[in-house]
């Protein structure tokens, strides 16, 4: 997830506008920054790595001639961050400058026909594709907007861009795609951008585009069409009633619950991630002795999760591992066999980097899964995935851990596939589900939310809370009791559930909430003889369930709903999200800053 800007002034310069504007979008991606401006029909460009504050001190973002410019701030995805592969992009004659926030899936296909035709290329990223594309599509005599449009049919995957060029030097040409992209239009001046922030302090007027729409930004103004039929789309400037703090997060009082409304179109970017990656990564699962899932806190859930699915799918075990005791309870065990699927959002938790060295001075194979690309992580890895979840601000994982299970379960089921361990009806049924997963969440959290809030203020001050789950949903008890204790310091607990009779059931009195996972899976039997062993002992009984099942919802005392057609092993995405909410209003309940609780750090880098 990238930050994308342009502007066309009346008067003065853009690189100023640019430069803050940028800073305003900082929170979509800080790994490097650049920036265009059009000045008597010549494109200048000044872009390099680095967080926006050092690349300004080191070319002054702000000393560039010219009233239109586009400028980018990265969260890299495809290419490293570095100077080459920073935003603006160029054709081959340098008179088309590109930015772009998104995921070109088929950049390697179309670079390849575009090498073909004689293109050169500078970068290792998916976006420079769009820019040679357009300079074919001018060379075939047609006007930018018209080009432009030519080259985005021939994209797969999800993009929001902003483009000039010296043959029109008076024209910003926008394109959205999924990636959002919103234009702000003042008396003197009009702007795009990834989001509202971006110009809010410059304009209170916006115009959202939609899927598949193409912006034209001209002096008097900004001129709509539809990619498919080039048909004009007339649509008035709204009023923006927001402050730039809420702005920054695009109208939700915190990071937190952004994220956990991001999570349907993350979810969606983990189904776009680079085969090639994935199928090496399945290959040295399936040729490895033996698998370690190596992680901290969120990330680890999500890894004894991924070890259910590992067993189910494709019949590896695999060791699910709390990265500060790898070393005391496997190190002396790990040789060049071994094989470690280290999981970490941000790429740099100290306790994962150091298991993961110990293993790799025994010669073991690293594998990485990550949200950071260039984090440590992926530099120590013989193979890494980036989940392309965009960057996490709030402190407490949400979005990150949704694409960690879905990128894991796609691992899964790929080597389900290679080991043929499951049939193809069933592994077609799987990844049809799959792809249906971000709908499903967007459904829960609509649906749910609202429910969520009045169970948050009913059990506001319980002392305690139990969660309880069997198989999968073992971790995602796990992950619904770190949330709520994270975030809302309620004294928590969670256990399989057939574990909880020996011993936890002590705590048990009236009143006492414990929250359940009951999906219908094969677990579905014992759970309910769980469910009746805390209520004859007077608990309140919190069920997430499936739609409409009437037997678990005469047990509860409150029950919350996920749609039907989930495959069980998959679970763990869609019935997470309740909890993540409940702790989120818990926290506002007891008033509280879910976005920064007490004691914790977004990555921890000591041991
Ligand atoms: C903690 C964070 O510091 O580190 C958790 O507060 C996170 O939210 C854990 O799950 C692990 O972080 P990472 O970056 O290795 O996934």
């Amino acid at each position: 997830m990238c930050g994308i800007f342009g502007c066309i002034l009346r008067k003065g310069d853009a690189a100023p506008i640019i430069h803050s504007a940028l800073k305003r979008l900082e929170y979509r991606g800080y790994d490097s920054v650049g920036e265009a401006t059009l000045q008597q029909e010549k494109l200048l460009i000044k872009k390099d790595e680095g967080k926006i504050d050092e690349v300004h001190a080191l070319h002054n973002l702000d000393d560039l001639p010219g009233r239109i410019g586009i400028g980018h701030t990265r969260w890299a995805t495809h290419g490293a961050p570095s100077r080459v592969n920073a935003h603006p992009h160029t054709d081959c004659t340098e008179k088309i400058a590109v930015v772009h926030n998104g995921i070109i899936e088929n950049f390697l296909q179309l670079r390849r026909e575009l090498e073909e035709l004689g293109h050169l290329f500078q970068s290792k990223t998916d976006t420079e594709v769009i820019c040679h594309l357009i300079e074919e599509e001018m060379s075939g005599g047609k006007p930018l907007a018209e080009a432009v449009r030519g080259a985005v049919k021939r994209l797969d995957g999800s993009y929001a861009i902003a483009v000039l060029s010296t043959s029109e030097p008076d024209k910003i040409v926008c394109v959205r795609k999924e990636s959002p992209l919103a234009l702000g239009v003042a008396e003197d001046a009009v702007y795009c951008a990834s989001d509202i922030p971006a110009f809010l302090p410059l304009a209170n007027k916006s115009v959202i585009l939609q899927d598949g729409e193409l912006g034209m930004l001209k002096d008097e103004g900004y001129e709509l069409r539809k990619i498919d039929d080039w048909s004009l789309v007339t649509r008035e400037p709204e009023v923006i009633d927001w402050t730039p703090e809420m702005a920054e997060k695009q109208g939700y009082p915190h990071f937190m619950l952004k994220e956990i409304h991001e999570q349907p179109l993350c979810l969606r970017n983990t189904l776009r991630l680079q085969e090639q990656y994935l199928e090496l990564m399945t290959t040295f699962l399936d040729r490895a002795g033996e698998v370690f899932l190596v992680a901290c806190g969120t990330s680890y859930h999500a890894c004894l999760a991924a070890s259910y699915m590992f067993s189910k799918l494709a019949m590896l075990a695999t060791y699910p591992v709390i990265a500060s005791e790898f070393v005391e309870q496997h190190g002396r065990a790990v040789n060049i066999e071994s094989t470690i699927l280290a999981v970490s959002q941000s790429g740099e938790t100290a306790d994962t980097l150091a298991a993961v060295e110990w293993a790799r001075k025994r010669a073991a194979t690293i594998l990485g899964l990550t949200n950071t690309i260039d984090s440590t992580l992926t530099r120590v890895s013989r193979v890494y995935i980036c989940q392309q979840s965009g960057p996490e601000i709030g402190v407490a994982a949400t979005k990150t851990f949704t694409s960690q299970l879905s990128v894991l379960s796609q691992l899964a089921l790929r080597l389900a596939k290679k080991r043929g361990k499951i049939s193809h009806e069933e592994i077609e049924d799987l990844e049809e589900k799959l792809e249906h997963i971000p709908n499903i969440v967007d459904t829960i959290i609509e649906s749910q939310e609202e429910k969520v809030k009045q169970l948050a203020k009913k059990y506001r001050d319980k002392d305690c809370f139990f969660f309880l789950g069997r198989g999968v949903s073992s971790a995602s008890a796990l992950e619904g009791r770190l949330k709520l204790l994270e975030i809302a310091y309620a004294p928590s607990i969670a256990y399989p559930a057939g574990e909880s009779k020996h011993g936890p059931i002590s705590l048990v009195e009236a009143g006492f909430p414990v929250v359940f996972l009951c999906p219908r899976d094969g677990t579905r039997k014992t759970i309910v003889g769980n469910i009746m062993e805390m209520k004859a002992r007077g608990a309140s009984i919190i069920a997430i369930i499936q739609e409409g099942d009437e037997e678990i919802k005469g047990l509860a005392d409150d029950y919350l709903e996920i749609p039907e057609g989930l495959p069980e092993i998959l679970s763990p995405i869609p019935y997470v999200i309740p909890l993540q909410l409940l702790a989120y209003y818990m926290a506002i309940e007891r008033d509280l800053d879910p976005d920064k609780p007490r004691n914790l750090a977004k990555s921890v880098t000591v041991q």
